[in-house]
């Protein structure tokens, strides 16, 4: 993956978001129309104001996300703000800068949103996305995202466990892996067309069964209390926090239960960089760079903002999926 540095515009440490401040935002929103007349709105209030995406979002979904509770998770970080998680992003459909995601991804287009579900499963079928979220409450989780790349940042998510949708669904009893499937159109996504990434598209990526039914893998289709916005991996992306980010699949269309383990997209184009289980452990360094540490988003040139990187991205309650395991070699 390409490595690149933030310019030195960008914001410092000390204007992050408190995460108490974003807790808030339900009250604060409440009041918006009224305190943006005397501007009197916090920073990502206005930020997340200015985005068009949510406009073109279908209604239910809006709603569901509206509704969504607040499950007091982990991160007590302080939140990344909005214009970074939504403006740095890895999104190779879109172009393969950091900026790219966001300049290009207007082109997607995420309503009506199809999900096929195939393989081992009692209910395989072609599942509007509407069908796949009926009757599920959407939760609000406060997780860190730690790119292999060394970067990282702590995103307020939107979504359902992947348990209940695979509930729903009902796996077989030869199903051991989950395989995921991004959209791949080129018609709609530049990069897809581009010769220069070298990618075999679509985008695909894969769990193990247990790994896709741990409560912390979640579903997202939004975050900072909004739909996702496109380059986030609109409107229907995997986020599983203790892997490193290239496991967060974007902008799935296939889902498939298999016996066996499926390809996965960076394996693929480097297997000796990047293992199927990705998952974050500062012991194993990537062939190129240390994994020992990260820089925290927002930073710049002066100010990197190291902080140590974490066994399992700090969620050590996973560690039982892999007892017995040798992590360096499965890495
Ligand atoms: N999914 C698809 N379809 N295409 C991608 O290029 N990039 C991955 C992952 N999911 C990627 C993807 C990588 S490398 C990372 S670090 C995360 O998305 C970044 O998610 P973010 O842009 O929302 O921070």
């Amino acid at each position: 993956m390409i490595i690149r540095h933030k310019d030195l515009s960008e914001p410092k440490s000390h204007e992050i978001t408190p995460e108490s401040v974003y807790l808030k935002r339900r009250e604060l929103m409440m009041l918006g129309g009224l305190a943006s007349l005397f501007g009197v709105l916090p920073g990502w209030a206005h930020a997340i104001n200015s985005v068009g995406e949510d406009a073109s979002r279908p209604r239910w979904l809006k709603d569901q996300v509206a509704k969504a509770k607040e499950v007091k998770s982990g991160a007590d970080e302080s939140l990344t703000p909005y214009q970074d998680v939504t403006g740095y992003n890895n999104f190779y459909e879109f172009g393969t800068g950091k900026t790219d995601p966001a300049d290009n991804a207007h082109t997607l287009q995420t309503d009506p949103w199809t999900v096929t579900v195939a393989g081992e499963v009692e209910k395989p079928g072609d599942y509007p996305l509407e069908t796949l979220l009926e009757g599920l409450t959407l939760e609000e989780r406060i997780y860190r995202l730690r790119c292999v790349e060394a970067w990282s940042m702590v995103i307020p998510w939107i979504g359902v466990p992947l348990a209940a949708i695979l509930k729903k669904v009902q796996p077989t009893s030869k199903a051991k892996y989950v395989a995921f499937t991004s959209l791949a159109d080129p018609e709609q996504m530049p990069g897809v067309k581009s010769p220069f990434t070298g990618i075999d598209w679509p985008y695909r990526e894969g769990l193990r069964l247990d790994e896709a039914m741990h409560p912390l893998t979640l579903m997202a289709v939004g975050l900072y209390g909004r739909t996702l916005p496109n380059q986030n991996g609109a409107p229907f992306r995997l986020v599983v926090p203790w892997k490193y980010g290239f496991k967060s699949i974007k902008s799935i269309v296939r889902i498939e239960l298999t016996e066996s383990e499926p390809a996965t997209t960076w394996n693929m184009l480097a297997p000796g960089e990047y293992g199927f289980y990705a998952n974050v452990n500062p012991e194993v360094d990537h062939p190129r760079w240390s994994q020992s540490r990260e820089r925290r988003l927002p930073n710049s040139f002066f100010d990197p903002n190291w902080v140590p990187t974490r066994m399992f991205n700090g969620y050590e309650q996973v560690a039982s999926l892999y007892k017995g395991m040798d992590l360096k070699r499965n890495y």
